[in-house]
């Protein structure tokens, strides 16, 4: 069996571990394009841009390539499941029109609205002038303004006031800070309460949710500094309670499945909800068409079920037929280990040490590469991003993960090296929830 999987962050790394990781301990041949110095200790590496569809397509046609995975969002957007699929090759991950749900917010937004599921009221414009003369006139601060496209988990903003919403449509829409992703912007109503992430496996019929998960998205403790691709995770969410469960499921996750049948959307693959808890109850903030990073690397270490398995299902259209099973009874903690200065500028290559005294035979402590390269000169390990490393544990209890987590980056040292210390502490108002 020979599988490729395309990106090159911590949540690839982890979905190449948790392949190779598998319960009936079958060998597996694992490509990752372009994978980083992590994913190279377990798996082959090969020098491809995961944006690069056509010279993927030639290599998975050359090397006879079973299945592909796909980790990232742009490839999505791009289309490279249609293409996989029109070469009749076997690929994971919904097609270019279900990614839709992820790479267009007013998209997302209409599909919502049409379907009753709860999300941020808001209006769509794709003129400044217009845009501009909208949050002249609003009344309620603060408002979010979010560039349509993708934007590196970076395109949105929460505007307290009037300038500052003016500088950001003359970001998005004039000086085009993300390209074509901010021709078009989706103007709406700043939500507040605690955040969870919900994964869910589907197979275009049948969506079917994983453990919650957390992330904790700002640069600095207490959630405060500026919004990053994830600082660090936990597993479950504490404030995904049995109740609410029962109700995202009816009110968010069956109108999500049913919406899409009733669209024609096939959507294979990963299902990302980002719901927020506010006191009207659960709402979504977000759709994404993949895994979430960090949060994959604190949920994919607590799935018995063989990844693969589930990801053959989806494809086939046979995920009712699979019982999934998690270590229900434990936690993971997730800790990004980040370049300073990241989500602003940062340095490069600069040598990481410590990763030799962390035991991960133990089998509770993860190292999950994000932005590392092997030196030229010898066998040494480089930065190379602004997440470097996401240190996993396992435990049981949050408590015991986080401590676990923290013991293994207390190894961990390099010029400039930044995390979080209180990621798997709950800062939000869990009253909030309780009193729903
Ligand atoms: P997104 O990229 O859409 O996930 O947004 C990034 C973060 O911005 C979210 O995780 C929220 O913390 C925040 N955010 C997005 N939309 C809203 C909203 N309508 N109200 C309040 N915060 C929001
Ligand atoms: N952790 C947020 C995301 O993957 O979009």
């Amino acid at each position: 069996m020979k599988i490729l999987v395309v990106g090159g962050g911590g949540r690839e790394h982890a979905i190449v571990w948790r392949l190779i990781n598998n319960p009936a301990g079958e060998a597996r041949k694992i490509y990752c394009a372009p994978g980083n110095a992590g994913i190279a200790q377990i798996a082959e590496c090969v020098p491809i841009s995961a944006t690069d569809t056509e010279t993927l397509l030639d290599f998975a046609v050359r090397e006879k390539i079973d299945y592909t995975i796909i980790g990232m969002d742009e490839p999505l957007a791009l289309g490279i499941v249609n293409a996989f699929n029109g070469k009749g090759l076997r690929v994971f991950g919904p097609v270019r029109e279900a990614a839709k749900l992820e790479w267009s917010k007013s998209f997302a937004k209409a599909f919502m609205r049409k379907y009753g599921i709860p999300t941020a009221s808001c209006e769509v414009f794709n003129e400044y002038g217009t845009a501009l003369s909208y949050i002249k006139n609003a009344g309620k601060w603060p408002v979010v303004i979010k560039a349509d496209g993708l934007a590196v988990g970076k395109g949105v903003y929460i505007c307290k006031d009037a300038a500052e919403a003016g500088k950001a449509l003359s970001e998005l829409m004039l000086d085009k800070k993300f390209g074509g992703s901010g021709a078009e912007v989706v103007i709406e109503e700043f939500l507040e309460g605690p955040e969870t992430t919900l994964l869910a496996f589907s197979d275009g019929k049948t969506v079917v949710p994983m453990l919650s998960s957390m992330d904790y998205k700002k640069a600095l403790n207490g959630d405060k500094g500026p919004n990053t691709g994830g600082m660090g995770a936990i597993c479950p969410s504490p404030y995904y309670t049995a109740e609410l469960q029962d109700l995202i499921y009816k009110n968010i996750v069956l109108p999500t499945q049913n919406g899409l049948a009733a669209e024609n959307i096939e959507f294979k693959g990963i299902l990302y909800f980002g719901l927020m808890f506010t006191k009207n109850g659960p709402y979504v903030i977000e759709y994404n068409a993949r895994f979430g990073d960090p949060e994959t690397q604190a949920v994919l270490p607590l799935l018995k079920t063989d990844l693969l398995e589930i990801c053959f299902a989806c494809s086939n259209g046979t995920l009712d037929k699979v019982k999934i099973k998690w270590h229900n009874d434990m936690n993971a903690v997730c800790v990004v280990v980040a370049s300073g200065g990241y989500p602003g500028e940062f340095g490069r290559g600069y040598p990481v040490n410590g990763l030799d005294k962390i035991n991960e035979n133990a089998g509770n402590i993860m190292i999950f590469h994000a932005g590392t390269q092997k030196s030229n000169e010898g066998e040494g390990l480089l930065t190379n991003g602004g997440r470097v490393l996401g240190v996993t544990a396992t435990g049981q209890n949050q408590e015991e993960a986080a401590r676990r987590a923290y013991a293994a980056v207390s190894n961990i040292t390099f010029q400039n090296m930044h995390n979080r210390t209180d990621i798997g502490e709950i800062t939000s108002d869990k009253s909030l929830v309780n009193n729903l």
